[in-house]
Order: C-alpha cells, then sequence, then structure tokens
C-alpha cells in the first residue's frame, strides 16, 4: 500500500489496478464536478416539479447516487434493469425488461439516468416503453455518449460527457461483470 493512497487499493490517477484496464478517460474529479453542473441544471429546469428519476440497472447505479444528491428537489427514484444484448457482443435491438419499475408513470415527469449511449437502440426501446405509460415527459440524462455511434437519432437533453470508440469500464460500467468499482472510467484493453 502506498504512502500516497492510505487506506485504498485503487489509485485515483495515473495508472489502473488492471492489465486489461487502460488509461484513464474521465477522473473522479472531472465526473464529480460534472455532476454537480448536471444536478445544478436540472434542478432550474424541473422548477416546481416532483420528477421521477429511472436509473436503468445495473450500469447507472453509480451515477443515479450522485446525480441525484446533486439535484435539489424533492424528487422520488425507481429503477428498471434491462438487458439489451442476449449473449452477443453487439447491442440486437431487442430489450429485454429483466425488472420493472414499481412506480406508476402516469402523469410524472420521468428523467431517465443511463451510464452510456451507444447505438441508442436500448434507450429508444425505454423511451418508447416509459411513454406508453402516460408519462407527462420523458428526458435522458446520461454519464457518457460514444460519438458517431448512435443508429437512431435519440434527443439526449443532458449528456456528461462524448468519449471515442473503445469500450470502457468503471463507475459503474462492466467487462464480464467487473470493474464496476472503479471511481473512474477507463479504457478497457482486455478481452470483452
Ligand atoms: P446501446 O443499446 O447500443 O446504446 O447500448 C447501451 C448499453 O450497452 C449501455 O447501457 C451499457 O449497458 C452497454 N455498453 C455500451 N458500451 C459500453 C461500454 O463501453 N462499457 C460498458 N457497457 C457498455
Ligand atoms: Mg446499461
Amino acid at each position: 500500500m502506498s504512502s500516497e493512497n492510505p487506506g485504498g487499493k485503487i489509485p485515483m490517477t495515473g495508472r489502473a489496478p488492471a492489465d486489461d484496464v487502460g488509461d484513464i478517460l474521465v477522473t473522479q474529479e472531472q465526473i464529480r464536478a460534472r455532476v454537480e453542473e448536471l444536478g445544478a441544471q436540472i434542478t432550474k429546469d424541473y422548477e416546481g416539479e416532483k420528477p421521477l428519476f429511472v436509473g436503468v440497472l445495473r450500469g447507472a447505479f453509480l451515477f443515479m447516487a450522485d446525480l441525484v444528491r446533486a439535484v435539489d428537489l424533492p424528487l422520488e427514484i425507481d429503477f428498471m434493469a434491462v438487458s439489451s444484448y442476449g449473449n452477443q457482443t453487439a447491442t440486437s435491438g431487442v430489450v429485454r425488461i429483466l425488472k420493472d419499475l414499481d412506480e406508476d408513470l402516469e402523469g410524472r415527469h420521468v428523467v431517465v439516468v443511463e451510464d452510456i449511449i451507444d447505438s441508442g437502440l436500448t434507450l429508444s426501446y425505454l423511451r418508447r416503453n416509459l411513454e406508453n405509460r402516460a408519462a407527462a415527459s420523458v428526458e435522458v440524462c446520461t454519464l457518457l455518449v460514444r460519438e458517431g455511434r448512435q443508429r437512431v437519432d435519440e434527443d439526449l437533453r443532458y449528456v456528461g460527457f462524448e468519449l471515442p470508440p473503445d469500450f470502457v469500464v468503471g463507475y459503474g460500467l462492466d467487462a464480464a461483470g467487473k470493474y464496476r468499482n472503479l471511481p473512474y472510467i477507463a479504457r478497457f484493453i482486455g478481452e470483452g
């Protein structure tokens, strides 16, 4: 254990802990600052409302937890779990709901909280699904967008960071279930 990082085995900057995790693309500090900005923007935009934040499991769990603490509104939260890839490695556009919402969406202002938009197919399915439940509005807040990959033209109201094509892990995002607990976003260089 190094003296610069007492009590922690995960480095906050510089080299990542495992061989298959590459350089850090978004640091913990950059995430923290951007989440504050997004929270302030949402607070302003939804003034007087009680929005329902819908976190998309599992990738958005950390972002959701930090984001709601940056929003100063009487909000409520719920979660959905979806699987977009099945047993393939690329998006199929076929989305399965693994865990549905507990809340009734009728008349609610919904903010969908996502980890990353790649092709956009998962989000496109989700948005249609939520709008069909008579929500008053459905907007999206995603931590990450992969540049130039969207196959559907989605209106992304709140975006944290745009990323190059590389697969990334950390801050909720996984590769085969691992690395969700890294406090930063890093390039994944191992075998997907
Ligand atoms: P889409 O339907 O192609 O937009 O896929 C979006 C979903 O794929 C995200 O919600 C993630 O769960 C997953 N995903 C896409 N890219 C990455 C990545 O670089 N790291 C981890 N998960 C990813
Ligand atoms: Mg996801």
